[in-house]
This record gives structure tokens, sequence and C-alpha cells, in this order.
């Protein structure tokens, strides 16, 4: 069976997120292929999906809202699943974000595609990267920077994931 890994990433921290579930699948002998939403034409000849996005501002990338808009009809028939990748600090990412799992300006095309699961990971703040407006956004809303990845997390889902349940 053939799974895609899709993600939107602006600075590579879920890039990676991506690589690894996509390694962790594929000691499971799926087929995967691993790459960022710009680079899918066609979401034929795959079984199933996982689809993620950094969160910027509450939202997913533009790329990646589309992504999910243009192909609503083709995932509702198909077993997927969706990660989001942004809170940083320690704790659930899911209170971090007070509570918030998915954005809301998807709700319906989460509902339409109804899929298998939906997770918020810990994300990445890497300082040196951001531009300058990013870097004043991270210090008046007081937010953590680091690497707050947890892989073993990660890798965990990932092995939950199951295309023929
Ligand atoms: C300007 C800015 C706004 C952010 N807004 C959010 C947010 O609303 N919610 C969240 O959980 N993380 C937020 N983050 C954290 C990012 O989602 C996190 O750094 C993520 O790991 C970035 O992924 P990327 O390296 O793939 O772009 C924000 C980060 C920056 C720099």
């Amino acid at each position: 069976m053939k799974v895609l890994v899709t993600y939107a990433s602006k600075y590579g921290s879920t890039a990676e997120i991506a690589e690894v579930i996509g390694k962790e699948l594929t000691k499971r002998e799926y087929e995967v292929e691993v790459k960022p939403m710009s680079e899918v034409d066609s979401l034929a000849g795959y079984d199933g999906f996982v689809i993620g996005s950094a969160v910027y501002a509450g939202s997913w990338l533009k790329g990646a809202a589309k992504f999910l808009r243009t192909h609503q009809e083709i995932l509702a028939g198909r077993p997927v699943w969706l990660f989001s990748s942004g809170p940083t600090g320690e704790g659930d990412p899911n209170e971090i974000m007070s509570g918030w799992t998915f954005p809301e300006n998807l709700a319906s095309v989460r509902e339409a595609i109804k899929p298998k699961d939906v997770i918020l990971f810990h994300g990445y703040i890497n300082l040196d990267k951001l531009n300058f407006g990013e870097k004043m956004i991270v210090k008046s809303v007081k937010a953590t920077v680091g690497d707050y990845r947890d892989w073993l997390v990660i890798r965990t889902w990932a092995s939950m994931i199951n295309l023929e349940s």
C-alpha cells in the first residue's frame, strides 16, 4: 500500500517531522513518499495520506490550507491523518495553545474529510531563522524559543497509523 506524507513548512522543522513519520511508516512495509505539498500534483495512486502544516497565528500555512480544500473530495474517500506543529514550551501542546487543535477556518474541510486522527505536535522556534517582524511577534507574545519537538510522541503517533483499519 502506498502512503503520501505531505507537509507545509516555512523553516524546515515540520519537514523534519514529516520525514520521521515517513521513516516510521516505511518500517511497517508501506511504500512511502514524503514531499512538500507544493510538489504534489496529483493524489492518484495513493492509498492513504498523512498531511501536516506548521501553525502561524493560529492558521495552517496558506499553501496547506489550499491543498486541503482543493483535494477535499478525494481525501474524503481515503484514510487521512492530519497533524499540525507549533507550540513551544513544556507541557501539553493543546494546553499551550489554549485548547486549539486545528485551524478554525478549515473546520468544514476537516468535517468533510473525516480524518482518522488529528494531532498537534510541539514545534521549534529558531530565532536565527525568523525575520524581524516574526521576532517581534515572538517577543510580544512571550513565546518560548527552542526545539520542543517530541520525537517519541511523533514516532508513537506514526506507529499507530494503519491503512487497513
Ligand atoms: C510569527 C510566528 C507565529 C507563530 N504562531 C504560532 C501559533 O499561532 N500557534 C503555534 O502553535 N505556533 C506558532 N508558532 C510556532 C511555529 O508554528 C513553530 O515555530 C513551528 O515549529 C514552525 O514550523 P516550520 O519550521 O516548519 O515553519 C509561530 C511562530 C512564529 C515565528
